[in-house]
């Protein structure tokens, strides 16, 4: 209910007007944005690698309209990859891409094509991508490109979200060998024709998804915080006879830490999803959204009006 009023709140171009320029708002997006830049992302990635964690870097930035942002995102996720090349980080940091950001609303074609250049850049530095999933008015596109993408690069990696009813189908699609598959619970606000309403409903749901791409040929990503999934995940891997390097555990930047290095020592491949660019504000809000503590921080921000 009050994830709803955060992400509907959210939409108002006043709301984000004050939250942007607000001062407690720098605090907040430096626990949860690795920065603005190139740089920034190269040196969260180094820091993060260090401490024996993966990384999925997320160039910040969706629901892209004009072809020229387009242009600017795919030239930062280049840019992005030749640096992780040049400094000896890419085996261990891909890219989370969303098509949006490329174009998707614009024209799916444009979307594909600038995606692949993405991959393409990914192959040369060693690395690859995964496409992030947005609202589920774009699944069944954002499959479709996937599935496109897949024809060149079998690597490039899928996400789904426990919270939409089609995803344990979605799963043994996908559970197929090689298929890299991150299983999320979803964060942006949908109805309920097609997504679970209750918390419940959602953690049984990622129970079952979970269950299909553990049990599948395919290389699951089990993207979430929650205690409670982590261990079923854990328990999964015993059952199954899944070896280290063979699924991962995922977790985002700034959420977690000490149990993203405690997962890491245990012997997981754990990687952190470290989003980085100027166009903080959506990610930002679907994380505050998630945690009923953070509408302190909304609440500030508006009071603060400057
Ligand atoms: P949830 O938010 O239900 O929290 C469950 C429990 O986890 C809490 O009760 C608490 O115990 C613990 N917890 C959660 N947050 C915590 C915090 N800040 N501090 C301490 N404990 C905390 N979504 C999407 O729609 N498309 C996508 O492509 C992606 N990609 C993605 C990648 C990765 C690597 C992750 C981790 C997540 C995503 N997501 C996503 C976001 C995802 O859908 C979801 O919104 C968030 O992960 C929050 O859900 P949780 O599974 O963490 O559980």
């Amino acid at each position: 209910m009050l994830r709803s009023v955060i992400l509907a709140a959210s939409r108002s171009a006043r709301v984000k007007g004050l939250v942007q320029h607000a001062p407690v708002s720098r605090g907040v997006v430096r626990r949860f944005v690795a920065g603005e830049g190139t740089e920034d992302a190269v040196r969260g990635t180094g820091a993060l690698q260090a401490s024996g964690l993966l990384v999925t870097l997320d160039h910040l930035g969706e629901d892209t309209t004009e072809q020229g942002q387009a242009e600017a995102a795919v030239k930062a996720y280049v840019t992005v990859l030749g640096r992780l090349a040049e400094e000896g980080l890419a085996a261990g940091a891909e890219v989370s891409l969303k098509l949006t950001a490329v174009g998707l609303d614009i024209a799916r074609d444009l979307a594909t094509a600038n995606a692949a250049r993405i991959v393409e850049a990914a192959g040369e530095a060693g690395t690859t991508v995964t496409l992030d999933m947005e609202g589920s008015a774009t699944t069944d596109a954002t499959l479709s490109v996937l599935a496109e993408l897949r024809r060149a690069e079998p690597s490039v990696g899928a996400v789904v979200q426990a919270m939409l009813r089609r995803t344990e189908g979605d799963c043994r699609d996908l559970a197929t060998p090689g298929s890299r598959v991150r299983l999320c619970k979803g964060a942006y606000r949908e109805g309920p024709d097609v997504a679970f309403a209750s918390r419940a409903e959602v953690d049984a749901s990622y129970a079952r998804c979970l269950g299909v791409l553990m049990a599948g040929a395919g290389y699951p990503m089990v993207a979430t915080h929650d205690p409670a999934l982590v261990g079923l995940a854990e328990r999964l891997v015993v059952r199954t006879g899944r070896e280290a390097g063979s699924y991962e555990l995922q977790m985002l930047f700034g959420v977690r830490p000490d149990e993203q290095r405690r997962l890491a020592r245990a012997g997981h491949h754990v990687r952190v999803y470290v989003p980085y660019g100027h166009e903080w504000y959506g990610y930002l809000v679907r994380r505050l959204a998630e945690r009923p503590a953070n509408l302190v921080f909304f609440a500030r921000a508006l009071a603060t009006r400057s």
